[in-house]
Order: structure tokens, then sequence, then C-alpha cells
């Protein structure tokens, strides 16, 4: 078997909160006047926070010093955390369980490869902080995917290389990270249509645990 690991993005592939960052960053973009709407708030999957401030700010009529700049994210951070502190175990996705529950059962090892520094928060917020053999998040990298940064050090934690690692996404950011590492990449949510996956559905509900372990080059 090629696939050893498999690696999970968190916001929209484990949990439902990538609305909850579209909803918080728009907060803030409405009380500084500066548009924002859904179709931008799409350049903004897998992306860190201070790049994600970045493509807000392009349409910003004014600009802002790095000062400014570390306030507005931690005012968004602040209203994101106030909308997690709603987070329930209802909240993960559909399909979610059963397919990490699968790959344990077939031994193999699964992790979280994710951009987000709330990770350790949200993990704890649905109940799965002790479920992964591995979790590398936002908090211990320094370049935010597109780069593979973040999963290559889930893969160096789980002890496993890179070509036995696929990654599930549902960012275009997070497929071409997985790629630049090496690794097979399954394109979830608005990632499926992403040309550059190497498996492609709706939800987890919609991903057959074979079609995972049985990808090859
Ligand atoms: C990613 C999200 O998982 O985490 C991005 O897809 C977000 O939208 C990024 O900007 C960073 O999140 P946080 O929680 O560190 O602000
Ligand atoms: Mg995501």
């Amino acid at each position: 078997m090629c696939i050893k690991a498999v690696i999970f993005d968190l916001d929209g592939v484990i949990v439902s909160t990538d609305d909850f960052h579209y909803q918080a960053w728009k907060q803030m973009s409405d009380e500084e006047g500066i548009p924002f709407d859904r179709e931008t708030n799409q350049r903004l999957r897998g992306v860190s926070r201070m790049a994600s401030l970045e493509i807000i700010l392009e349409k910003s009529s004014r600009s802002y010093s790095d000062t400014e700049k570390a306030e507005l994210a931690a005012r968004k951070n602040q209203f994101y955390k106030e909308k997690l502190a709603n987070l329930t175990t209802c909240d993960v996705l559909p399909g979610v369980k059963n397919l990490l529950a699968g790959l344990k059962r077939q031994g193999v090892k699964i992790a979280v490869g994710s951009s987000s520094k709330n990770t350790p928060y949200i993990l704890e917020r649905i109940e799965m902080q002790d479920y992964f053999d591995a979790v590398a998040d936002g908090n211990q990298i320094s370049h935010s995917k597109p780069d593979p940064e973040v999963f290559l050090l889930a893969a160096k934690l789980l002890g496993i290389p890179p070509q036995n690692c696929a990654v599930v996404e549902d960012a275009y950011a997070g497929i071409e990270a997985a790629k630049a590492g090496g690794m097979f990449a399954v394109g979830v949510g608005f990632a499926q249509t992403c040309p550059q996956a190497d498996l492609a559905a709706p939800d987890l509900d919609h991903v057959e645990l074979k079609s995972i372990v049985n990808l090859k080059r």
C-alpha cells in the first residue's frame, strides 16, 4: 500500500469554521469601510491570517501601518474566537468521523495540517484534541500554504515519507501545497474542482476509504 498517512486540513474539511472566518473578516472590513465579499473570501482559503489581511487590504482606499495591520488582524481574530466559542461536536463535517475511524482500523496514520493558529482551540471545542497521531498548525510554521511546510512537518511528526502521504483539502492553495510537498491531494468542497487534485468529492461522506488508500502514482 502506497498510502501510509492521511493529513487533513482543518477549516472546511474537518469542521465548518470557514464561514466563521468570512463573517469575522466581514465584521472587521465593515467597521473599516473596506469592501469585502464572498468572492474575495474564496482567495483566503488556506492562507495565513496576515496574508489574508493583505488580500483584503487590496481594496482599501488608504494604506495601513504594520501596527495598524496587527490591530486589524487581532480584531478579526477576536470576532472569530467569539464565534468559535459556540462550536460543538455537531460542527464536525459529514463523513469525517467515519473516514478517520476507517483509516485508523487499517493502520493508516492520521494528522492535521492547518494554517490556523486557532487549531488547538478548535480541536478542543470539537473534542478531537487527542484523536490524531500528529498535529501541525500555524503556530509551528513560518510559510503558509501554498508552501508545503505545514504538510511536510505533519509527515515528519508522523515519521512517514511525503510520497506515502495523502492530503485532504478544501483550498486550492492547500492542493498546491500538497503537490509541492510530493504528496497525493484529495480535493473536497471548494477544491473539488481543482485540476491538480488526484481525487475529488463534495465532502468526506463521498470519499470511499479504499479510493484514498489505493491512490497510486
Ligand atoms: C486556514 C483558513 O485554515 O487558517 C484561512 O482556511 C485562515 O482562512 C487561516 O486565514 C489562518 O487562521 P487563523 O485561525 O490562524 O487566523
Ligand atoms: Mg481549509
